[in-house]
């Protein structure tokens, strides 16, 4: 009943805590023979880590992932790769306030609630300093799925949104909010560091998109495609929604509206549209795979916010230490991860059915 793990046959635990010496994953079911290294890992640690500009918490890791197990000669064996990744930069005397006080919109009161014990450092488990667990094995998933690219970016930050029209992946690079429109990340310099210096925090909109996946990976009824991406996405700290597709948009729509027409096509349907965002039945159709992921505004805010004690007291909280002021920035690597880790396992499952 721990639920540390997450997939099927392609299947990954993490462990470790915001303040503890070290977290990590166990990558588990990754088919022997493919190229490994540390080299093919660390690039989407970096993307992820902290401390990269001023728009991102402060907190100064390096993140550097060790390989201790699964691989011999640079290839995988097929037995567990055990990935770690030291944590060097605790201040756990940042948190006293969040010993005393629970930090509405945060895990506090929750993890009491249900433990009756809480790790308060830096949040404990329920850090997102997890998360770069999960970019680890993501990394290694992606190995398993060569024939998919995928690629997330803002979408929006504070309900600013990018302008469709101006979409250029070569620019997802270029700035710190992996913005694909150039003028809206110039925007949300400003709108970020205004939020960051009110002490207050801003939500995200992250879209993400597969391009490659042959049709036919999900399982139906139970491992829908769509189903696993939502709890996959869901599962990320800070994630209130996700939609595939169009997603609610759909639901304002009218059915020939939103049908996504076939015509012949060389060896393969031709789609003339992709409302469903590449999924029919809990199946992919070969057509990319589109979700977006919606992150709230961080829990951990200056401005004081009513609260109560551990004792159920009355007071109020002002959160110190070094915070994201907007989540969803550093989570589009995290959503990325996620998908190869989806996917990876639908995959060999795919596989394993039907050959
Ligand atoms: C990449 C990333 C960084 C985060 N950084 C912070 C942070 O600095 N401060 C904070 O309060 N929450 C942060 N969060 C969100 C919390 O981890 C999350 O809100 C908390 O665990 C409660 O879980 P929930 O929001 O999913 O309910 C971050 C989330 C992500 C994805």
């Amino acid at each position: 009943m721990s639920h540390n793990s997450f997939g099927h046959l392609f299947r990954f635990t993490t462990w470790g805590e915001s303040h503890g010496p070290a977290l990590g994953a166990v990558v588990d079911g990754c088919p022997p023979g493919l190229t490994l290294s540390e080299a093919d890992i660390q690039p989407f640690l970096d993307a992820r880590r902290p401390g990269t500009s001023r728009f991102t918490t402060q907190r100064r890791e390096p993140d550097a992932v060790r390989i201790l197990s699964g691989v011999f000669e640079g290839r995988t064996t097929g037995t567990p790769i055990s990935l770690v990744i030291e944590n060097v930069d605790q201040r756990s005397k940042d948190y006293s306030e969040v010993a005393k006080a629970y930090r509405p919109g945060h895990a506090d009161y929750a993890y009491d609630a249900k433990y009756g014990f809480r790790d308060y450092r830096g949040g404990g488990r329920s850090s997102a300093r997890e998360t770069a667990a999960r970019v680890a094995a993501g990394a290694v998933a992606r190995l398993v799925i060569p024939e998919v690219t995928i690629t997330a970016w803002a979408e929006s930050i504070g309900g600013d949104a990018i302008d469709p029209a101006a979409f250029d992946a070569a620019e997802i690079g270029r700035n710190p909010f992996f913005c694909p429109d150039a003028a809206a990340a110039a925007r949300w310099e400003a709108l970020v560091d205004g939020a960051r210096k009110a002490g207050s925090s801003l939500g995200a909109v992250v879209a993400c998109r597969a391009e490659g996946v042959p049709a036919g990976w999900g399982a139906p009824l139970y491992a829908k495609l769509d189903a696993e991406l939502a709890s996959a996405a869901m599962s990320i700290n800070a994630v209130k929604g996700v939609e595939i597709g169009d997603g609610f948009a759909a639901a304002a729509l009218s059915g020939e509206q939103n049908a996504d027409p076939m015509r012949p096509g060389a060896g393969a349907p031709e789609f003339l549209a992709n409302h469903a965002g590449g999924i029919a039945g809990g199946i992919s159709t070969g057509q990319p795979v589109t979700l977006r992921v919606a992150f709230k505004p961080t829990s951990s805010i200056l401005i004081p916010v009513e609260t109560i004690g551990p004792d159920g007291q009355a007071t109020t909280i002002a959160t110190k230490g070094r915070h994201d002021p907007c989540v969803g920035i550093r989570g589009v690597p995290v959503v990325e991860a996620m998908v190869a880790l989806v996917l990876a396992d639908q995959k060999l499952r795919h596989r394993g059915q039907v050959g």
